[in-house]
């Protein structure tokens, strides 16, 4: 099978390692640390050694000696107490520029193919979606689109919240809206209405009477009542999905599993854990106590599927979730993209899920978590009054903001032509800020830095897209066969970045983190900024300009491959 950068000079190591008498020793294979040390190194031969009592230098020597590389490498060198330092040969780099060029992905080998179901975005459909299903809504679109690139089959979950007492109140203030012949009015503000039904929910006793008896009868499954709440999520859904749709994330009906979902299978879920001996009843309600998760004292934590009032949880509907996912969808691998804060539930639901064979080894489970998007003040983000900010309105200043800037770069540019550019410019800023981080820290949202053209921002990447494509129209003949040759040092240097791509591909894959792609894709563009500055394209002639300008045409197509697979968009002209 095709193998990545890593993976092949990976398997000779291991090879050569095998040949000089360490069978199972790791080649531990990683870009140089600085260009005297090549552009690989092997680190493994001072952990093999160490492990047999051995010299490192010596068996390095013995390794090297017995290392299968030559159609690879253009030098090997051993360094320090045992490093081997590599460095690819001009032809083989440009070997492989040629290979990616020829194939749609771009050279990136395709795995074994898994079924990865992926739950991100989940918004509570009582409110308005909120920055931190943004969060969850880009990373999750982003893993989405590069598992499916490697070939995975993806499907999404959408879990909405959907369910619980809120949603007693808020079709029982539907009614009274509806009356009122306000509805349509009342429902185009979410945020606005949740907070009039509140209010009703908290001064009036009577409708917070009739608010409770619609919970009952919702659960009880009175046509009527849910009727109402079926239209509550329709118009919510119609609010998440106009999000979706600025973002570009292609989140559908369908693939829209909330918590309702899983009613039925409740009471399944908790009758199956006591039959197995896990669920007890403690205090009137059913609980799970799991011994890989202590309290203070030393205790087992209780995780708790059904309330004493005989209500179920988040909890049960996540558990009943999991044997949906594994037992229907046949899911090899799961990705929960949710808040950092969760961590614990999804710890417990893994753990008790393992035990009650709902999920088994052959499963993988992961939780995603991410961090918090703090606002400039290092808080946690809110609108200047303290409230949370809604994603239209976050979306909608972001294109005005782009919008301001690209009218500012192209003065005579018709207007319709700048909108486009700065719905591009603007959403990828924003998305790109996100991804780009290590998506466990929290973060710092700052329009003035994301919407940058300088530096590790969409803007930036776009950038160096278009101004490719401007090269190319200035060209009115070239090679599109012409052999790549790799003579000057700028020219090796953006080859052997641009086969880096599909372990930096691999990376997010494997870490289920975008901003491996993100980090890389900045590195390509710095160092194609970098030929470009070094090695005339245009100007030369010939071969070497056809070399070059093939050059060009893989950088263009990763850069856009790449940030098409972070759900960004590029432009030809900016
Ligand atoms: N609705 C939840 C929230 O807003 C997120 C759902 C995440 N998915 C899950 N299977 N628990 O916190």
């Amino acid at each position: 099978m095709k193998q990545t950068l890593i993976e092949l000079l990976d398997t000779r190591v291991r090879a050569a390692l095998a040949a000089a008498g360490c069978p199972d020793a790791p080649a531990v294979v990683a870009p140089a640390g600085r260009p005297e040390f090549g552009d690989y190194q092997a680190n493994g031969v001072m952990g093999a050694a160490k492990a047999r009592k051995m010299n490192p230098r010596q068996l390095a020597e013995q390794v090297v000696a017995v290392l299968d590389i030559s159609d690879i490498a253009s030098k090997v060198e051993i360094a320090g107490p045992g490093f081997i330092n590599i460095t690819l040969s001009p032809e083989y780099l440009a070997s492989l520029a040629t290979e990616a060029l020829a194939d749609v992905h771009l050279g990136v080998p395709q795995p074994v193919s898994q079924r990865v179901v992926i739950d991100y975005s989940g918004p509570n459909l009582a409110k308005e979606m909120h920055v931190g299903h943004l969060r969850s809504t880009i990373i999750g679109d982003a893993l989405a689109r590069v598992l499916r690139f490697l070939g995975h089959t993806v499907i999404a979950q959408n879990h909405v919240g959907d369910w619980g007492t809120q949603f007693g109140m808020l079709t029982a203030y539907l009614i009274e809206a509806e009356k009122d012949g306000g509805e349509a009015i009342a429902l185009s503000d979410l945020e606005d209405f949740y907070r009039r039904a509140k209010q009703r929910f908290d001064e009036d006793e009577a409708f917070a009477t009739t608010a409770r008896e619609y919970v009952v009868k919702l659960q009880g499954g009175d046509t009527h009542v849910n009727a109402l709440w079926q239209k509550f999520l329709d118009i919510s859904l119609h609010h998440c999905e106009a999000v979706y749709e600025r973002l570009g994330v292609a989140l559908t009906r369908d693939d829209v599993r909330g918590e309702s979902f899983y009613n039925n299978d409740l009471p399944v879920v908790v009758a199956d854990l006591q039959a197995k001996g896990l669920a007890v009843e403690s205090e009137g309600a059913q609980v799970v106590f799991l011994d890989e998760f202590k309290n203070k004292e030393g205790e087992a934590q209780a995780y708790i599927v059904r309330k004493q009032d005989g209500g179920y949880l988040y909890a049960t509907s996540d558990l009943a979730a999991m044997r949906y996912r594994v037992g229907t969808l046949h899911a090899d691998r799961i990705l929960y993209v949710v808040d950092a804060r969760q961590a614990l539930h999804f710890q417990q639901l893994f753990t008790l899920s393992g035990k009650a064979g709902y999920a088994g080894e052959a499963t993988k489970l992961e939780h995603v978590g991410f961090g918090v998007m703090l606002g400039d003040d290092g808080k946690p983000f809110k609108t200047r009054s303290g409230t949370t900010v809604k994603l239209v309105d976050l979306l909608q200043e972001a294109e005005e903001r782009a919008f301001a800037l690209v009218s500012e770069k192209n003065a005579e540019m018709p207007e319709a032509e700048r909108k486009t550019i700065s719905h591009a410019v603007g959403i990828g800023a924003v998305k790109y800020a996100d991804l780009s981080k290590n998506r466990n820290s929290d973060y710092m949202f700052s329009w003035n830095s994301m919407l940058s053209f300088e530096g590790n921002t969409a803007p930036y990447l776009q950038y160096a897209y278009t101004r490719i494509q401007s090269v190319f129209r200035k060209v009115d003949v070239s090679d599109a066969q012409a052999k790549i040759v790799l003579q000057e040092p700028a020219e090796r240097l953006l080859a052997l970045e641009l086969a880096r791509f599909a372990d930096a591909i691999n990376a997010v894959s494997r870490e289920a983190a975008p901003h491996f792609l993100c980090g890389y894709l900045y590195d390509l563009a710095t160092h194609f900024m970098r030929f470009y500055e070094a090695c005339p394209v245009l100007k030369s002639e010939g071969a070497v300009r056809d070399s070059r300008l093939r050059l060009c045409h893989l950088t263009a197509n990763t850069l856009k491959t790449g940030l098409g697979l972070l759900g960004i968009e590029t432009l030809d002209v900016m």
